[in-house]
């Protein structure tokens, strides 16, 4: 309100020391964007940091620091699976984990599979690629169901399949890197246009009988609730044309209708049916009932988003999951980036992309639950600031505070989400970008034994959530 009085009167100085004021009632950040704080949503909101172990500590396999779960409950034998037993150590680490946590009022919220696959399951059956994973990765569900479901209220089964499948078997560019030769990963095996479907087909799988064991069997004693994780950008058409637009459609089909269809209506989108036609995997008629409605609550990543330009039919020859959808995605269109653009060269910041998808997921898939699981942006690690230099992220701050606005305007506008995690409460491992990227509110200093430091940031969040 006082953004327009000023507004009208035309008189800069005055604006800017209205918001100033302003930004004293509640939160700012002093660069102009309306105030915002915990009490901007509803009773009841949740608020959150989000942590992967994988990232954080290493893997088993990989001469870590510390356990990455599911490969930490099996890796002590050559198996894979639960028949040879529980590794008791890696219950106990988790149990003083979650234990700590609850003692210091912090609720967990678990994700069972964060792309860290047991190595004995790969050497096995290919992992995702078998439909054997599916009562693998049950029986593991069930252990952590078993051993922590008492405490742990929020289970989320996987985490980004999109990612894992397309990154790990149509690029080639994640584990277990795997593509075609035509695809830049430059991998010894693979086929980028069937495996990232096979993989996903037995993800979505997996996570329905997981869902439905944990209903049948620990719901209604634990009085838990599961979900899924899911990531996606917001797609904007390239230009304002017919077939950009649908360019855009079918951007958001292959990379959260891929899930969310199945989720709700039972099929893949037809987009994807049509275009990817007999490489992309059938549910069974009964498969489809298991699937459709499999969860409490969508877990929501959102990073970026990017411009969907058409692109004509291929002639069939090459094919992979990225170009299946026909769609040329990119942040920058004639020279100009989407949106400023981070550290990572994926990351272009766009606010506007959070509220889109979300009034997107409301109205396309029947408004349900949401937790928000990761939103976040990266520096990159520069040796050469000093510590308290690199401890100023203003552009950190500046990316919550419009992302949070942007969540804000969705939920006032009926979109059914009930909490928040900002990825990342640490600095930490970055997949194949290493440690040349920080994500954390809190810094870590890698060359003085992992001591950590808040950033401003941090600070601002904690303003944020005492207003
Ligand atoms: C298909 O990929 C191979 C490399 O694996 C390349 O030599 C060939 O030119 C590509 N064909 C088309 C039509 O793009
Ligand atoms: C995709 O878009 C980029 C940026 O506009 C352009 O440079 C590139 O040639 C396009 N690729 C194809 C296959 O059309
Ligand atoms: C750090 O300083 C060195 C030496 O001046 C320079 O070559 C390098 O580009 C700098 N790195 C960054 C990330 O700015």
């Amino acid at each position: 309100m006082a953004v327009k009085v000023a507004a009208m009167l035309g008189r800069r100085l005055l604006l800017q020391l209205l918001l100033l004021a302003a930004a004293s009632d509640a939160y700012g950040d002093g660069a102009g964007q309306p105030p915002i704080s915990r009490r901007s949503f509803p009773e009841g909101f949740i608020f959150g940091t989000a942590s992967a172990a994988y990232q954080y500590e290493g893997g088993a396999m990989e001469g870590g620091r510390g356990p990455s779960i599911w490969d930490t409950f099996t890796h002590q034998h050559p198996d894979g699976s639960m028949n040879g037993g529980v590794n008791k150590e890696g219950v106990r680490y988790y149990n003083n984990l979650i234990d700590e946590l609850l003692l210091k009022g912090v609720q967990p919220f678990v994700t069972l599979f964060h792309w860290d696959s047991p190595q004995a399951l790969e050497d096995k059956y290919k992992g995702f690629l078998s439909p054997n994973i599916i009562n693998d990765y049950k029986d593991y569900a069930e252990v952590c169901f078993k051993e922590f479901g008492d405490r742990v209220k929020h289970w989320i089964t996987f985490n980004e399949p999109w990612s894992f499948c397309s990154g790990g078997y149509a690029s080639g560019r994640f584990a277990p890197g795997r593509c075609s030769p035509w695809e830049q990963g430059k991998c010894s095996a693979g086929d980028s246009g069937t495996e990232p479907y096979t993989v996903c087909h037995h993800q979505i799988l997996a996570h329905a009988e997981t869902v439905r064991l944990y209903k049948q069997k620990y719901q209604a004693v634990q009085k838990g609730s599961v979900g899924i994780t899911l990531v996606s950008n917001w797609f904007v058409p390239f230009s304002r044309s017919k077939s950009n637009n649908d360019a855009a459609r079918r951007a958001i089909d292959f990379m959260l209708g891929w899930f969310m269809d199945p989720l709700t209506r039972g099929d893949y989108p037809l987009s994807m049916r049509t275009l990817v036609g007999n490489r992309l995997p059938q549910f069974t008629k009964e498969q489809s009932e298991l699937v459709k409605g499999a969860f409490d609550f969508i877990g929501l990543n959102y990073y970026t988003a990017n411009y969907a330009d058409n692109l004509p039919p291929s002639n069939g020859l090459n094919v992979t999951y990225n170009t299946d959808a026909r769609a040329n995605l990119t942040g920058i269109r004639n020279g100009v980036p989407i949106g400023p653009q981070a550290a990572s060269a994926w990351l272009f910041v766009y606010p506007q992309g959070f509220r889109e998808l979300l009034l997107y997921v409301k109205e396309n898939y029947g408004n349900p639950t949401v937790y928000i699981t990761e939103n976040g942006v990266d520096e990159a690690n520069n040796q050469n600031l000093s510590l308290q230099e690199a401890l100023k992220d203003d552009a950190r701050i500046e990316f919550y505070h419009k992302h949070l606005l942007a969540l804000r305007s969705a939920v006032s506008d009926g979109s059914n989400v009930k909490g928040y995690f900002a990825w990342s409460l640490l600095d930490n491992f970055e997949w194949v970008d290493g440690y040349t990227v920080r994500f954390g509110i809190n810094f870590v200093d890698y060359n003085d034994g992992y001591k950590r430091y808040p950033k401003k940031s941090a600070h601002w969040f904690r303003e944020f959530l005492k207003k």
